[in-house]
């Protein structure tokens, strides 16, 4: 399967080339939640070029287009994750298209604004939804497919904030924290099933919601790159090739962890100096 994006080694901003993509997960079935775009959308396409099959499911129509264009091992699924039935149907519908089940990518997320002053509780359900409760249903429902396929992995995308706090992310800063503890908890509780559960833990990476959320402008760029002593956001890319390694054998003793990429965020006490 021709997959331009990771295939041939993307050469995106700040020079980088990344490493020419394996065929590690070559037949495996994984459904992905959040995939219309950012880095739902760019682990989709890495996996696509691992060799997988992959259900891309959201609930932006655009989905639909962006999996035509990862070609025959993709499809795409309308899903909002806020709704038990809809995961459900979903992850049917990865198993009938597909034959069966062997990863989960939790993936679909939101960081509305709102502090402990502002937040209405209305927003405050929707993201922890959203965020939460959508990777718990998943889990659960995934999981009896996963132990019939004989083992599989189940990757969270955290954040940072999982951990740092943001007082104007108060949903998205409880969600991301819950949702580790969902990672820890569930990669016990599924060891003996030969599942792993595993998180990623993105920095800044350049995705719509980032650039809406905490690069809109000058200065909120000035203060994230205070905080990044690499000196730059990431690349989706550089998340979907994590998630990659994860889901692969090449990952095989791993499990219950988050993997931080946050460009030395989480290392960093006080700031870093910023170029123009
Ligand atoms: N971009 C970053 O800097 C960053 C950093 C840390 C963590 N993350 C996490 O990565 C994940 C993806 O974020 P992104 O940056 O690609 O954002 P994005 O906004 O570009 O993409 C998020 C996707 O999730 C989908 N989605 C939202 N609500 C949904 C719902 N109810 N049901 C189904 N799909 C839904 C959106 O339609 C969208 O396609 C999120 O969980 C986010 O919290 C992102």
């Amino acid at each position: 399967m021709e997959c331009p994006a990771a295939a041939q080694g993307v050469a995106p901003a700040h020079g980088l080339r990344y490493t020419a993509a394996m065929m590690r997960l070559h037949n495996r079935r994984y459904l992905v939640t959040g995939a219309a775009r950012g880095l739902g959308l760019a682990i989709a396409t890495r996996l696509v070029a691992e060799g997988a099959r992959v259900m891309l499911a959201d609930v932006l129509t655009e989905g639909e287009a962006r999996a035509a264009e990862l070609g025959e091992a993709a499809a795409f699924i309308h899903c909002d994750v806020t709704s038990r039935e809809q995961i459900e149907a979903a992850i049917t519908a990865t198993v009938e298209r597909w034959g069966g089940l062997d990863g989960l990518i939790n993936n679909a997320g939101i960081a509305p604004r709102g502090d402990i002053l502002t937040e209405t509780p209305q927003q405050f359900d929707r993201v922890i939804a959203t965020n939460l409760t959508a990777a718990f249903h998943a889990t659960q429902l995934a999981a009896p497919h996963l132990i019939a396929a004989g083992g599989g992995v189940i990757v969270n995308m955290s954040s940072v904030n999982a951990v740092l706090t943001i007082p104007a992310l108060l949903a998205y800063n409880v969600a991301k924290g819950g949702l580790n503890q969902l990672t820890k908890n569930t990669a016990i509780a599924l060891a003996p099933h030969n599942i792993r559960v595993v998180g990623i833990g993105p920095g800044t990476i350049l995705t719509e919601l980032a650039k809406n959320a905490v690069m809109a402008d000058d200065a909120a760029r000035h203060q994230i790159l205070s905080r990044t002593p690499m000196g730059r956001a990431g690349e989706p890319e550089e998340i979907a090739a994590i998630a990659a390694f994860l889901l692969s054998d090449d990952a095989s003793y791993i499990t219950g962890e988050t993997i931080y990429a946050d460009g030395g965020r989480l290392g960093l006490n006080y700031t870093v100096p910023v170029g123009e």
